[in-house]
């Protein structure tokens, strides 16, 4: 391996919101927190060398990115879905759960009902709750292996007078799922049916492992029609590791849609995103392949190792393994605890913090969320925590 991932780099005390965050919260100085989604592995040489180059010149003004960022932006799409963009489909905003805020707020009204697939990423809810709009629940069926969407009781929330969006993760976080091209179809069919507005979250999208085939929503859209109703937002965030960077691009191919996108950010007064984090991206798209390539490899191997672990070793508990993003969704319902319980007996037990699941949603009671973008060292000295600690348990 060309690139280093299994060094332990020494995070604490950086302000990361992983590391700092967890430790604080939950008082246990020794504390593993495998909870947010960033990586603990350092960029791509390339996007290094651009942030570098940028601090160099040192002005830092009012700044909007070049046009060989949206070039890279739309190359990119291109080539890894299959999707052609036009330069003024692609829109700004700093984080992608901010873009999905500003798309229910300026495109839904008070009171509407916006739509997720629960168990999902949980600013989803959040956002559509604190905009005062409903949440109206689609459902994953769990007990299938993989998992799938509950399409007859989608439709029936989308066909729900009032509602007017949903929000769909795509790959999915937290399950992993990717979804194919007949259920893309599918959830795009219903929506064009009722009127509903797509909001497909792609920023996973980079991440897939081998045996999977990623389907974006915006090809879906050309095929079968429907170029007012959609958004999809990606970034190059989560893959090479520069969520903190805050740059990412919303594509809005229909004229109308897009102006209400552009109205609510002026009427937010956001007007730029930062001067370093376009940059960034335009190395990571151009010249981060070959790390990429790396990581994944690295990601795969991880996720294998984790999930034998967990299914041979940790009574109690079962790996979905997935099959795309470095969150693993871990079942511990043969645990027989609440997921209060659960929280506190892996934070003060065995001294690991993991998402639990009712935060994403009702079906994601009795299950865990593991961020496993972390070297493998480390990785397992959590999971033999997790181990002992069960074991324990039930030897009394
Ligand atoms: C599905 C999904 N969307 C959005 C985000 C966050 O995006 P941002 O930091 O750009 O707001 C995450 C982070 O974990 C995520 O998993």
């Amino acid at each position: 391996m060309k690139y280093d991932f299994d060094t332990i780099i020494d995070r604490r005390g950086t302000g990361s919101v992983r590391w700092d965050n967890a430790r604080k919260k939950y008082g246990e100085p020794e504390l593993i927190p495998l909870t947010t989604a960033d990586m603990d592995f350092k960029v791509p040489p390339s996007v290094r060398d651009a942030i570098c180059k940028a601090a160099d010149f040192g002005i830092f003004g009012y700044t909007q990115p070049k046009d060989s960022y949206y070039e890279a932006v739309a190359e990119r799409l291109e080539r890894r879905s299959g999707w052609k963009v036009e330069r003024s489909w692609i829109m700004y905003s700093a984080g992608i759960v901010g873009a999905i805020a500003y798309c229910v707020q300026g495109m839904t009204e008070p009171g509407d009902g916006v739509a997720l697939v629960e168990p999902v990423y949980h600013p989803f809810s959040h956002i559509i709750e604190d905009n005062g709009r409903v949440v109206r629940y689609g459902h994953l069926n769990q007990a299938l292996d993989p998992a799938k969407i509950d399409f007859d009781g989608l439709e029936t929330v989308l066909a729900e007078p009032g509602t007017k969006m949903l929000l769909f993760c795509n790959p999915h976080n937290p399950i992993g799922r990717v979804w194919t091209e007949a259920e893309m179809e599918r959830v795009w069919a219903l929506c064009v049916k009722y009127g509903v507005i797509l909001v497909s979250d792609e920023i996973h999208s980079d991440i897939i492992f081998t045996g999977n085939h990623f389907c974006s929503a915006g090809p879906v859209m050309e095929r079968l029609g429907g170029k007012e109703q959609l958004v999809v937002c990606t970034a190059a965030s989560k893959t090479f590791n520069i969520a903190g960077l805050q740059c990412s691009a919303i594509l809005i191919p229909g004229e109308k849609l897009r102006e209400k996108y552009r109205e609510i950010l002026m009427r937010q007064h956001f007007m730029e995103m930062n001067a370093i984090g376009p940059a960034a991206t335009e190395a990571a798209y151009r010249n981060g392949q070959e790390w990429l390539d790396e990581l994944m490899d690295y990601l795969e191997e991880n996720r294998d190792y984790a999930a034998r672990f967990i299914d041979e070793q940790i009574p109690g508990m079962r790996a979905v393994v997935p099959e795309a993003t470095y969150l693993m969704w871990i079942d511990c319902r043969q645990l027989g605890m609440t997921d209060e319980e659960l929280e506190c007996f892996l934070v003060h037990r065995a001294k690991v913090a993991l998402n639990v699941g009712s935060a994403f949603g009702p079906g994601g009671a009795g299950y865990v969320r593991l961020n496993f973008g972390i070297s493998r060292v480390l990785l397992a000295e959590a999971l033999e925590r997790i181990r002992r600690s069960v074991l324990e348990m039930k030897h009394g």
